[in-house]
């Protein structure tokens, strides 16, 4: 049995980049803590997985296709969820897309706006679908995934990145003094590395990288996605019900180290 304070039964959440890695393991969580889902990817028969095994919970769920990134599909989901479910309690920003690696001085602007279009203009934009139905209802909780590129430097070619992660944070920062007294929580987890299908890819290529990465983080190994459930339960839940504005670390103590994305000393990686 779940204790009252972290019980989501009754309440709704949009989860973005449902279909695997964080947003799934974010989905299922929310869902074994009470609540139904709508499930937004661009892999549509991830997303309808990861809705078969939240309906496996005993949960509602629905399985959406949408890049959301573009503002012209966000809009009709969410109108989708108003007739589907009448009311959203949570919104999980995770959806992100491949990163443009790069020296700032050559990187295409083209991946530039990519990055600013998918982190920030679109969850700007789901923010502002969910924070509108949220304060018209005087309550809700949205969760804005960030990475330590949005607080520290990494100086290994993720300008583009790091630039839309900071956008992520400040809009968490903005949004939260802007809703606070109306009912309405923002707030952002902060990951270091945590593992999915790319960094496998690019630490089979060169294992140095991983060395590299855990010399930043304390604890000793990367992170799963299965590390982010108990956060998000927290932060979606009346348990942080007086908690708005925070960027919470889930980074295995890396920025308690001072540690960044990257760990000066290492060999020549630029990944
Ligand atoms: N994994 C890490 O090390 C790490 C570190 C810091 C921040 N983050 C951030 O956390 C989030 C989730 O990371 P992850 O490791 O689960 O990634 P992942 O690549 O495993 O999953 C991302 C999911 O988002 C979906 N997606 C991508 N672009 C989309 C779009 N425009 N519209 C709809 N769906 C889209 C993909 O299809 C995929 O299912 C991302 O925003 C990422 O930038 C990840």
């Amino acid at each position: 049995m779940i204790h009252e304070l972290f019980d989501l039964t009754g309440r709704v959440a949009l989860v973005s980049g449902a279909a695997q890695g964080v947003g799934r393991a974010i989905s299922l969580a929310l869902a074994e803590a009470g609540a139904d889902l709508m499930l937004a990817d661009l892999n549509e028969a991830g997303a309808q997985q990861t809705a078969a095994d939240v309906e496996a919970l005993g949960r509602r769920a629905i399985a959406v296709k949408c890049d959301v990134s573009d503002p012209a599909q966000i809009r009709p989901m969410f109108e989708r969820l108003d007739s589907e479910f009448g009311r959203i309690d949570v919104l999980a920003n995770v959806a992100g897309g491949s990163v443009a690696l790069g020296p700032p001085e050559d990187i295409d602007i083209d991946e530039v706006t990519r990055s600013l279009q998918g982190l920030v203009v679109g969850r700007f934009c789901c923010c502002q679908e969910a924070g509108r139905r949220m304060l018209a209802a005087g309550k809700g909780s949205i969760i804005n995934i960030a990475s330590l590129a949005g607080l520290t430097a990494l100086g290994r070619g993720h300008a583009a990145y790091s630039t839309a992660m900071g956008g992520v944070v400040q809009m968490t920062r903005e949004l939260s003094t802007e809703w606070a007294s109306r009912g309405v929580r923002v707030n952002a987890i902060v990951l270091a590395q945590v593992m999915n299908p790319g960094l496998r890819a690019r630490i089979d290529k060169d294992p140095r990288m991983e060395t590299q990465w855990l010399r930043g983080i304390p604890t000793g190994r990367l992170g799963e996605p299965d590390d982010v459930r108990g956060v998000a339960i927290f932060l979606a839940s009346d348990a942080a019900r007086w908690v708005t504005g925070i960027l919470l670390p889930m980074d295995g103590g890396n920025l308690a180290m001072n540690a960044g994305g990257s760990y000066p000393g290492g060999p020549g990686i630029t990944g």
